[in-house]
């Protein structure tokens, strides 16, 4: 579905963040990727997304060769990508922020009329404070809608990068419900979280990143199984 292969990318030309870095997302899963503090995470997601061009390796997509190719085509994919900055509007309303969604199609009122009343059909906590600012509601709500604006263009895949960072736990749950609730309605998800254990209880399959190399994968059986000796060094438990 989506592959990363043996990713080699930095941001300077002397220092590689990502020394042959290689992930596989099986379609309708839960992938999450964990890892330390700058250990390239949010680099991968860069690069697979088209904002950071690898020096090597090669990003596909079924069988398009995504690599290198403009961020803002992404969408027309069905690759949505919500990115570890929050990007919400506050001043817009959350109708407005959602609407933006559909930039791509903004012309096509019908279609927008019709993709919305879906998103608020997926969420209809966002229909209820459509008319707030978005700056208004709670960081998790924000994240939610973050989601919401994304379901406008109906992705096949929703990358996500640290979606609950900041958050306390109760909010951070309803995050993790939304993510789960997507896969079951069949979304593929590729999911970066520094919440190593909620990574792994939603995962079907987990990465393990180090100083932007692969240290271990498996699936999230092999995991529980074997959490302890995965990520020991770096739980330090
Ligand atoms: N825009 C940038 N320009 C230069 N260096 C960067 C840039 N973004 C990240 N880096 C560096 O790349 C390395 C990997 O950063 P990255 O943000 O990919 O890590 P991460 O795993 O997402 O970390 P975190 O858990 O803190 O989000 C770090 O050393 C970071 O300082
Ligand atoms: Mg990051």
């Amino acid at each position: 579905m989506l592959s990363a292969h043996n990713i080699v990318a930095g941001y300077v030309d002397e220092i590689d963040i990502l020394q042959n870095v290689s992930v596989d997302v099986q379609e309708q899963q839960i992938t999450s990727v964990i890892g330390p503090n700058g250990s390239g995470k949010s680099t991968l997601m860069r690069v697979i997304c088209g904002f950071l061009t690898p020096k090597s390796g090669q990003v596909l997509w079924d069988d398009t060769d995504l690599t290198g190719r403009q961020s803002h085509t992404m969408a027309g994919l069905g690759i949505c990508y919500l990115p570890q900055e929050r990007t919400v509007y506050p001043h817009l309303t959350v109708e407005q922020n959602i609407y933006l969604g559909g930039w791509t199609f903004r012309r096509d009122k019908a279609r927008i009329r019709h993709e919305l009343s879906r998103v608020y059909d997926l969420f209809p906590m966002m229909q209820e404070r459509r008319k707030s600012k978005a700056g208004n509601l709670s960081g998790g709500m924000q994240k939610i809608l973050e989601v919401a604006r994304g379901m406008m263009i109906r992705p096949e895949i929703l990358i996500c990068d640290e979606p609950t960072v900041g958050l306390a736990p109760i909010i951070a749950k309803e995050v993790y419900d939304t993510i789960e609730r997507l896969k079951a309605d069949g979304l593929t998800i590729l999911l970066v979280d520094q919440n190593v254990r909620e990574a792994i209880r939603i995962g079907d399959q987990i990465y393990v990143l180090e100083v932007g190399q692969n240290k271990v994968n498996g699936t999230r059986a092999e995991f529980e199984a074997n959490q302890h000796d995965m990520i020991k060094d770096w739980l330090q438990i």
